[in-house]
């Protein structure tokens, strides 16, 4: 099965072909357009820029993907319906003006090349980012990280979702966000506070630094990470020196952020009896997190395996939206394009 994924529900316009057979994913082009260079001074995402700077990028974005994919649209048109099997849009949640285009877009290219239309959730994208290279086995446990999004999920088969916890306030991708603007460190601010955590020259053992770790032995399978955010806001106004120390603070940002997470995806692991393990969202991308939580896997869930994605399939990206399309489509759950709505505020259960 050929699919054409779009995706446009935040600040990256991205289009990608893959090739689906026998639940195998091979990703014959995975184009993105990332706009974070626009919404760098602004500090964040203007969500009125990222759409006009969607109208402007989508159907270049998608030509290059046909390109790359040997797939050309004079051709699609005149073998109609054929070239490709599906076309699958990520139609929420996230930015409604986002969403339009990506959306819109969708429906015009079905209605032209006849193809059916698959309507994929933002999150189960980033699901599915793990379906790219791996076959994972249910049930499964999730952590799913991204700028407006933090969930430990239980995955009972494709589709089938029950949400064990979600963060109570920010998302972990936000408080990053949020953590380095308090650093000066600019936008985005997850890979800024890693870079800079890097950085750290004193042993982490030795960290004078001190941060909380919120809800950590709450109970239950919540997360809240504003109040992270104004701890460091209150440290770094107690401390003269903090700008000269901004590497400490960043990397126990991170330390805080990633312990919270993994001792509950560990703890959610052994209670709903997960032999695999997924991350995925935009903080998947975080290294620390990544290696953190390969270990606790090894140490605490023997037997257990973990699935991370790729780099480029951690943040937003069309690959994985096809990805999550082409096990919808396998299942004809399709939507007529007539019938295909953005919605910004869609649930994925
Ligand atoms: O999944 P994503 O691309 O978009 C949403 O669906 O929200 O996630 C974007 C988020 C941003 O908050 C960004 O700061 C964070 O992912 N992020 C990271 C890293 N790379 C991106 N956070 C921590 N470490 C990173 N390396
Ligand atoms: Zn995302």
């Amino acid at each position: 099965m050929i699919i054409l994924g779009i995706e446009t529900s935040c600040d990256e316009t991205a289009a990608s072909i893959i090739r689906g057979t026998n639940d195998k994913i091979k990703i014959l082009s995975n184009v993105v357009s990332s706009q974070i260079e626009i919404h760098k001074k602004y500090g964040g995402v203007v969500p009125e820029v990222a759409a006009r700077e969607h109208v402007l990028n989508i159907l270049p974005v998608i030509n290059e993907a046909l390109n790359k994919a040997d797939l050309t649209p004079a051709l699609s048109l005149s073998r109609r319906g054929r070239f490709i099997d599906a076309i699958v849009v990520t139609t929420g949640p996230g930015l409604i003006t986002s969403l339009l285009v990506g959306v819109e877009t969708a429906k015009t290219l079905a209605y032209a090349w006849g193809a059916p239309v698959v309507a994929i959730n933002h999150i189960e994208g980033h699901i599915y980012a793990n379906f790219i290279n791996s076959k994972p086995k249910f049930p499964a446990l999730i952590l799913t990280v991204s700028g407006g999004h933090t969930m430990l999920i239980l995955m009972t088969g494709h589709g089938k979702y029950k949400l064990l916890g979600e963060t109570r306030d920010d998302a972990a991708g936000e408080a990053f966000d949020k953590a380095a603007q308090l650093l000066n460190l600019g936008y985005p601010g997850g890979p800024a506070i890693a870079a800079c955590a890097s950085k750290l020259k004193v042993e982490s053992e030795n960290l004078k630094v001190k941060l909380p770790r919120p809800m950590f032995n709450s109970g239950d399978f919540d997360f809240s990470f504003s109040g992270l955010k104004t701890a460091l806001l209150y440290e770094i106004q107690k401390d003269k020196n903090w700008k000269k120390k901004v590497s400490e603070y960043a990397y126990e940002f991170q330390q805080a952020v990633a312990e919270v997470l993994i001792h509950k995806t560990i703890k959610a692991a052994l209670k709903y009896n997960c032999k695999n393990i997924m991350l995925s969202g935009g903080v998947a991308a975080n290294i620390e997190l990544r290696n953190q939580l390969k270990e606790a896997v090894k140490n605490k869930l023997i037997g257990a395996k973990l699935i991370i994605p790729e780099f480029k399939y951690c943040t937003d990206n069309a690959a994985m939206v096809a990805t999550a399309g082409y096990f919808r489509a396998k299942q004809k759950k399709f939507t007529p394009w007539q019938k295909l709505k953005a919605e910004a505020n869609r649930e994925l259960m």
